[in-house]
């Protein structure tokens, strides 16, 4: 990019209000358009989809056990903004090539109100959804989830924060808005007239449009290109998302500053973390404190260097994403402070295992050696079910990463307790399907000691989670968080029953 850094303040997104009461509860009416908006002062126009119409979509304010519905409006137009694969299983000619579904990531809700990929609907519908708020605190966030499309439609611009909270939350003295700010990262690139692009050349001739992972080279926060924040000599506390389709992110703050830590995907961690870095994959999110208060006059710079693809390389980094000014003035003390032991979280102990799964994460290449397609466990989306876990029980999965790439493994409705990772001889077992283990097995890293969402299943390792199957049964899924993975077989269904 040409395009200036650090000249537009970065956008805070409105909360959004309800319409109505019904059956006691708020009713918040979400319609989802077609709009122009400045991403950068020297950018023309770029026209968008968002949720009641902003990218990035206004947050959802929630409190634990206090239910809430959403209609999910679809008033986009039916001509898509970007190039559709039709190739892609679910994106055929037989249906509209506008759909949407909104899937409340990391909610613990019924499989009629998860968003599921085939529960999409065209323009001029909608659906609502209700959101039973049955978790803890944590940092959600709600984007689009229609079959074969999803990449296009969160690039589009349909992704929006959910802020759960809980009294736990309310008793630690974190910093209360303005001084927490929900922050999503995002890298987008333009064509020269400022319009989004995405690549409309595929690499196999099966899949003529679809691209194995789109990298964009300019770092877009909140819906701005590279913004900055003012802010006081004080605490804050951000909730960091990577809302990118495929960058992973490796964060760090040019004052060699740290980042403490407190919660991830699946809400707070048992206790803050002090970290130089946080590497966080697609759909993974940070919940941190950031402490200006010695910094006073400052510029500090967010910066990123993530090779992209994870961990191989060979695509553009995005060193920069924005930057913080410290030049307000104290407004008023700081009485917050940076909780050490958060939560005494038993996690899963005691649950007994019932059952261990060896689950393969794979490429298909053509005869080039490119991607045609992505599989979990060697299975396409359509094949009948093959995980059907009971209810009240508990598994281990073991993520079996057979491809170059880490990939960021989402369950639906439930949330996973990351166990290990373990090296083993990738090529061993490509040839005699045995697990010969390289290494020893390297315990999750610190700031995964809580529950998590999204799960990094690195290049030859096997990847250990336990998951208690204890909410609702029902039909779900679980996928690679790279949309173009997801959106191309790198997602499976998965049933738990009674
Ligand atoms: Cu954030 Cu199934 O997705
Ligand atoms: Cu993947």
């Amino acid at each position: 990019g040409k395009l200036t850094p650090f000249v537009d303040p970065l956008p805070l997104p409105t909360v959004l209000q309800p319409v109505k009461k019904v059956e006691g509860k708020p009713f918040y009416r979400v319609p989802m358009t077609q709009f122009q908006q400045q991403l950068h002062r020297n950018l023309p126009p770029t026209t968008v989809w968002g949720y009641h119409g902003s990218y990035p979509g206004p947050t959802i304010e929630a409190h634990t056990n206090k239910p809430i519905f959403v209609e999910w409006i679809n008033n986009l137009p039916t001509e898509h903004l970007l190039p559709i694969d039709h190739t892609l299983s679910g994106a055929g000619t037989n249906v509209p090539d506008v759909r949407t579904v909104v899937h409340l990531h990391d909610a613990r809700v019924t499989p009629e109100n998860d968003g599921l990929p085939l529960d999409w609907f065209p323009p001029g519908h909608s659906k609502t959804d209700f959101y039973p708020n049955i978790q803890p605190a944590t940092t959600l966030w709600y984007h689009d989830h229609a079959m074969g499309i999803t990449r296009l439609n969160v690039y589009a611009g349909l992704a929006g924060f959910y802020l759960l909270r809980d009294e736990l939350e309310d008793r630690l003295h974190l910093p209360r808005r303005p001084f927490e700010i929900p922050i999503a990262l995002q890298d987008r690139s333009f064509n020269s007239n400022g319009q989004l692009f995405y690549p409309n050349k595929g690499v196999t001739a099966k899949h003529p449009v679809w691209v194995p992972e789109f990298f964009g080279d300019v770092a877009v926060v909140n819906g701005k290109v590279m913004p900055f924040l003012e802010v006081e000599p004080r605490k804050y506390r951000f909730r960091f998302l990577n809302g990118c389709n495929a960058r992973f992110l490796r964060l760090a703050l040019s004052s060699g500053q740290p980042f403490y830590q407190i919660g991830s995907d699946g809400g707070f961690l048992p206790e803050s973390v002090a970290l130089q870095q946080i590497l966080m994959g697609p759909a993974e999110r940070a919940d941190v404190i950031i402490d200006f208060s010695d910094h006073k006059g400052k510029m500090i710079t967010l910066t990123n260097d993530a090779p992209a693809p994870y961990p191989t390389g060979g695509q553009f980094v995005i060193p920069k994403f924005m930057q913080f000014r410290v030049t307000k003035p104290l407004s008023s003390p700081d009485t917050s402070s940076v909780p050490k032991r958060i939560k005494g979280l038993s996690l899963f102990a005691g649950v007994p295992v019932v059952k261990v799964r060896n689950l393969t994460l794979n490429e298909v290449l053509d005869k080039n050696g490119n991607p045609i397609e992505l599989l979990l466990d060697g299975l396409p989306f359509n094949a009948p079910v093959t995980e059907k876990p009971k209810l009240g029980t508990a598994e281990i999965w073991s993520l079996i990463n057979l491809t170059g790439d880490t990939h960021p493994i989402h369950l639906h409705l439930e949330q996973v307790q990351i166990l290990d990772r373990q090296p083993f001889d990738v090529a061993a077992y490509q040839s005699t399907g045995k697990l010969i283990f390289t290494g020893p097995a390297v315990p999750r890293d610190a700031n995964e000691a809580g529950l998590k969402d999204v799960v990094k299943a690195m290049p030859g390792e096997v990847t250990r989670l336990k998951v208690r199957f204890n909410t609702f049964t029902g039909r779900y899924v679980w996928h690679c968080h790279i949309l173009e993975h997801e959106d191309n077989e790198m997602m499976r269904p998965y049933e738990v029953i009674r």
